[in-house]
């Protein structure tokens, strides 16, 4: 592989911020503390959630890093990064979302299997990099192609990482060629983050950005890109990441039955507020963010203070002084918007929030609805309960 490696261990391991909460230490998975969350329209890099399947790649000697292009493509090629920083370069600001976030709440309902996620597996960055539609036109694909020369339908990514689900080879996914050669799909080779270079962190040198997708497919520590006629046949497209009904469960699961899961629904959650904070009758701020995938923007967030009986709009904004307006060229559109009301809070209050995009798809209302044994995809109404101060001033006298 030349210049970028995979240590076997995790000895090396880059430093990370003190205050993330860790989920798991190896591979290492963390994420900021919801209060953090949404402090800023743009996520800083150290709060930025981490989300790893294997120990993190080093690059040894940048000037032999290099991507290869391969497969059902007449052009093969090898491109350095100073081939990959000569093309355009756009800036896209884009919410990356894990697919397990919130799973640790759908774990209630039912046990499922992965990592425990909070509210916070997501963020929201300026990805700085080449169109990935640019990439493949200098291999000889044109733009807006659905199948190559050479009947290439997929456009398969491939890193260095070892992880145990691919049983010691590298994580891998794939995106069809037709979103990877349309410019509008804003598919990026990024190089750097929130206009810094890219950390190793998150994939340094290089990773695949791939807006309004759930994060697993958009690959850090790219190695090589490959056409291919099927889609990606590793771990992470076949036996993961797909969406199924309550109804299955380890005993009567067909993987071969779906569609690995590509664009994320529409989610919100609450981060101003825990379960079960105690906070004073009377005013108080709820805020949090809300997102969908597909580059759906966000047509509305209702705000409850009474468990869903009644509903109150939330203001919603990305950027100062520009009015946020979903599916408009001045909202980002791949980027999440954070919303916030204030309102009367009453005793023992049921606080909830939940989206509508802007194809009028709303949160569903229940957790068990939509359960699933992989623990994916937990958009159901973001619900906290809060404690009346009194009994709390109470129980603590
Ligand atoms: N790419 C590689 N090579 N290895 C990984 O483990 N994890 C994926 C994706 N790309 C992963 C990867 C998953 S599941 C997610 S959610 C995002 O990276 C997380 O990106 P981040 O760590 O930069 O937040």
């Amino acid at each position: 592989m030349p210049g970028l490696t995979a240590p076997s261990g995790y000895a090396e391991e880059p430093p990370r911020h003190p205050a993330l909460r860790i989920n798991s230490k190896e591979p290492f998975n963390a994420e900021p503390h919801r209060s953090a969350l949404v402090s800023s329209y743009v996520t800083p890099v150290d709060f930025f959630y981490k989300r790893n399947h294997g120990p993190i790649p080093k690059v040894d000697d940048i000037s032999r890093y290099s991507v290869s292009i391969n497969g059902l493509v007449s052009n093969h090629m090898q491109l350095f990064m100073a081939d990959i920083r000569m093309l355009p370069k756009y800036n896209v600001t884009a919410t990356l979302q894990c697919a397990g976030n919130k799973r640790t709440a759908m774990s209630k309902v039912r046990k499922v299997r992965g990592v425990g996620w909070d509210v916070s597996a997501l963020g929201n960055a300026t990805w700085g990099g080449a169109k990935l539609a640019d990439v493949l036109e200098l291999a000889g694909i044109p733009k807006l192609s659905s199948v190559t020369s050479l009947g290439g339908k997929h456009v398969e990514f491939v890193s260095v990482d070892r992880c145990k689900e691919e049983k010691g080879g590298p994580y891998k996914a794939s995106i069809p060629l037709k979103q990877a050669t349309d410019p509008d799909a804003d598919v990026l080779l990024a190089y750097e983050m929130n206009g810094e270079t890219i950390n190793r962190d998150h994939g340094y040198p290089l990773r695949v950005v791939v807006p309004g997708v759930i994060g697993a497919r958009s690959v850090k520590w790219l190695d090589s890109i490959n056409l291919i006629e099927e889609e990606c046949q590793g771990f992470f497209m076949q036996k993961d990441y797909k969406m199924f009904p309550p109804t299955v469960d380890w005993d009567n699961i067909d993987w071969s039955t779906r569609r690995p899961q590509m664009d994320f629904p529409v989610q919100s959650a609450i981060c101003t507020l825990e379960d079960v904070d105690v906070i004073k009758e009377g005013k108080a701020r709820i805020a949090g963010y809300a997102v969908s995938g597909g580059g759906r923007g966000i047509e509305r967030v209702d705000v409850s203070v009474d468990g869903g009986k009644t509903w109150v709009e939330a203001h919603r904004y990305q950027k100062s002084n520009v009015p946020y307006v979903s599916d408009r060229a001045q909202s980002d559109k791949w980027a999440w918007v954070l919303f916030e009301a204030t309102l009367d809070i009453p005793a023992n209050a049921e606080i909830v929030a939940k989206a509508v995009d802007s194809a009028a798809n709303i949160q569903p209302e229940k957790v068990e609805d939509i359960w699933n044994l992989r623990g994916i995809l937990n958009t159901s109404w973001h619900r906290i309960k809060i404690q009346n101060s009194l009994c709390a001033a109470r129980s603590n006298m």
